[in-house]
Protein backbone atom coordinates (compact mmCIF):
# COMPACT_ATOMS: atom_id res chain seq x y z
CA UNK A 1 0.00 0.00 0.00
CA UNK A 2 1.46 3.42 -0.98
CA UNK A 3 2.64 5.25 2.08
CA UNK A 4 0.70 8.22 1.25
CA UNK A 5 -2.98 8.22 0.41
CA UNK A 6 -4.08 10.14 -3.48
CA UNK A 7 -5.75 12.74 -1.44
CA UNK A 8 -2.40 13.48 0.10
CA UNK A 9 -0.30 13.27 -2.56
CA UNK A 10 -3.21 15.71 -5.03
CA UNK A 11 -3.54 18.48 -2.37
CA UNK A 12 0.49 18.01 -1.41
CA UNK A 13 0.96 18.76 -5.04
CA UNK A 14 -1.75 21.12 -6.17
CA UNK A 15 -2.36 22.71 -2.97
CA UNK A 16 -4.70 25.07 -2.06
CA UNK A 17 -5.40 28.38 -0.90
CA UNK A 18 -1.44 29.09 -0.49
CA UNK A 19 -0.41 32.39 -0.20
CA UNK A 20 -0.06 35.73 2.08
CA UNK A 21 -2.79 38.21 2.37
CA UNK A 22 -2.28 41.77 2.96
CA UNK A 23 -6.09 42.74 3.77
CA UNK A 24 -6.82 39.78 6.21
CA UNK A 25 -8.64 39.91 9.33
CA UNK A 26 -6.69 37.38 11.31
CA UNK A 27 -3.71 35.76 10.86
CA UNK A 28 -2.26 33.01 12.71
CA UNK A 29 1.44 31.90 12.73
CA UNK A 30 2.13 28.70 14.92
CA UNK A 31 5.20 26.48 15.51
CA UNK A 32 5.38 22.72 15.57
CA UNK A 33 7.00 22.06 18.68
CA UNK A 34 8.57 18.23 17.55
CA UNK A 35 9.77 19.32 13.74
CA UNK A 36 10.27 23.27 14.45
CA UNK A 37 8.50 23.99 11.18
CA UNK A 38 6.25 27.09 10.99
CA UNK A 39 2.47 27.63 9.35
CA UNK A 40 0.99 30.84 9.09
CA UNK A 41 -2.64 30.95 8.39
CA UNK A 42 -4.68 34.04 6.85
CA UNK A 43 -8.87 34.43 7.30
CA UNK A 44 -10.93 36.85 5.47
CA UNK A 45 -14.28 37.30 7.45
CA UNK A 46 -17.48 38.57 6.78
CA UNK A 47 -20.50 38.86 9.01
CA UNK A 48 -19.43 35.92 10.79
CA UNK A 49 -18.42 33.56 7.65
CA UNK A 50 -14.99 33.00 6.83
CA UNK A 51 -15.22 34.20 3.06
CA UNK A 52 -11.57 33.50 2.33
CA UNK A 53 -8.79 31.37 3.51
CA UNK A 54 -4.41 31.60 2.43
CA UNK A 55 -1.77 29.30 4.20
CA UNK A 56 2.19 29.66 4.00
CA UNK A 57 3.90 26.93 5.79
CA UNK A 58 7.92 26.24 6.28
CA UNK A 59 6.73 22.73 6.46
CA UNK A 60 7.03 19.34 5.05
CA UNK A 61 4.42 17.41 2.54
CA UNK A 62 2.17 16.30 4.82
CA UNK A 63 2.27 19.93 6.47
CA UNK A 64 1.52 21.32 3.06
CA UNK A 65 -1.45 19.01 2.32
CA UNK A 66 -3.01 19.30 5.71
CA UNK A 67 -3.10 22.58 5.56
CA UNK A 68 -4.39 22.45 2.16
CA UNK A 69 -7.41 20.46 2.76
CA UNK A 70 -7.82 22.65 6.36
CA UNK A 71 -8.54 25.82 4.22
CA UNK A 72 -11.04 23.78 2.46
CA UNK A 73 -13.11 22.93 5.66
CA UNK A 74 -12.93 25.78 7.23
CA UNK A 75 -14.42 28.13 4.02
CA UNK A 76 -17.58 29.09 4.06
CA UNK A 77 -17.68 28.14 7.74
CA UNK A 78 -18.60 30.80 10.38
CA UNK A 79 -15.82 31.21 12.40
CA UNK A 80 -17.19 29.30 15.98
CA UNK A 81 -17.32 26.45 13.82
CA UNK A 82 -13.68 26.52 12.24
CA UNK A 83 -12.76 26.18 16.05
CA UNK A 84 -14.11 22.72 16.27
CA UNK A 85 -11.50 21.70 13.47
CA UNK A 86 -9.12 18.91 14.65
CA UNK A 87 -6.38 17.62 13.05
CA UNK A 88 -8.12 14.36 13.17
CA UNK A 89 -11.07 15.42 10.75
CA UNK A 90 -8.22 17.17 8.54
CA UNK A 91 -6.33 13.50 8.36
CA UNK A 92 -9.58 11.55 7.95
CA UNK A 93 -10.82 14.28 5.01
CA UNK A 94 -7.64 12.87 3.79
CA UNK A 95 -7.87 9.45 3.54
CA UNK A 96 -5.45 8.88 6.25
CA UNK A 97 -1.44 9.63 7.11
CA UNK A 98 1.21 7.71 8.42
CA UNK A 99 1.69 7.29 12.05
CA UNK A 100 4.77 9.72 12.08
CA UNK A 101 3.41 12.44 10.15
CA UNK A 102 0.10 12.79 12.25
CA UNK A 103 2.02 15.68 13.88
CA UNK A 104 2.06 17.81 10.94
CA UNK A 105 -1.86 18.02 10.96
CA UNK A 106 -1.28 19.35 14.61
CA UNK A 107 0.16 22.66 12.85
CA UNK A 108 -2.66 22.86 10.63
CA UNK A 109 -5.33 22.96 13.37
CA UNK A 110 -3.28 25.40 15.57
CA UNK A 111 -3.03 27.61 12.36
CA UNK A 112 -6.54 28.20 12.19
CA UNK A 113 -7.11 28.68 16.43
CA UNK A 114 -4.86 31.18 16.23
CA UNK A 115 -5.79 33.06 13.26
CA UNK A 116 -9.34 32.91 14.89
CA UNK A 117 -8.06 33.87 18.36
CA UNK A 118 -6.20 37.00 16.45
CA UNK A 119 -9.87 38.00 14.61
CA UNK A 120 -11.29 38.03 17.92
CA UNK A 121 -8.60 39.79 19.35
CA UNK A 122 -8.79 42.18 16.78
CA UNK A 123 -12.35 42.94 16.93
CA UNK A 124 -12.59 43.15 20.10
CA UNK A 125 -14.87 40.09 20.85
CA UNK A 126 -14.83 38.46 24.25
CA UNK A 127 -14.18 34.69 24.12
CA UNK A 128 -13.43 32.06 26.80
CA UNK A 129 -9.48 31.77 27.00
CA UNK A 130 -10.52 27.79 27.78
CA UNK A 131 -11.40 27.52 23.77
CA UNK A 132 -7.97 28.30 22.76
CA UNK A 133 -5.64 27.09 25.95
CA UNK A 134 -6.06 23.87 25.03
CA UNK A 135 -5.04 24.43 21.05
CA UNK A 136 -2.33 26.88 21.26
CA UNK A 137 0.38 25.91 23.83
CA UNK A 138 3.87 24.56 23.45
CA UNK A 139 3.87 20.72 24.69
CA UNK A 140 5.52 18.19 22.71
CA UNK A 141 3.12 14.79 23.59
CA UNK A 142 0.20 17.23 21.85
CA UNK A 143 2.44 17.46 19.16
CA UNK A 144 2.49 13.81 18.92
FE1 LIG B 1 7.37 19.39 10.30
FE2 LIG B 1 5.76 17.79 8.94
S1 LIG B 1 7.78 17.36 9.59
S2 LIG B 1 5.33 19.75 9.69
Amino acid sequence: MALYSDKVMDHFQNPRNVGKMDDADGVGEVGNAKCGDIMKMYIKVKDGIITDVKFNTFGCGSAIATSSMATELIKGKKVEDALELSNKAVVEALDGLPAHKIHCSVLAEEAVAAAVKDYYDRNGIAYDPELFSKKLHDCESCAE
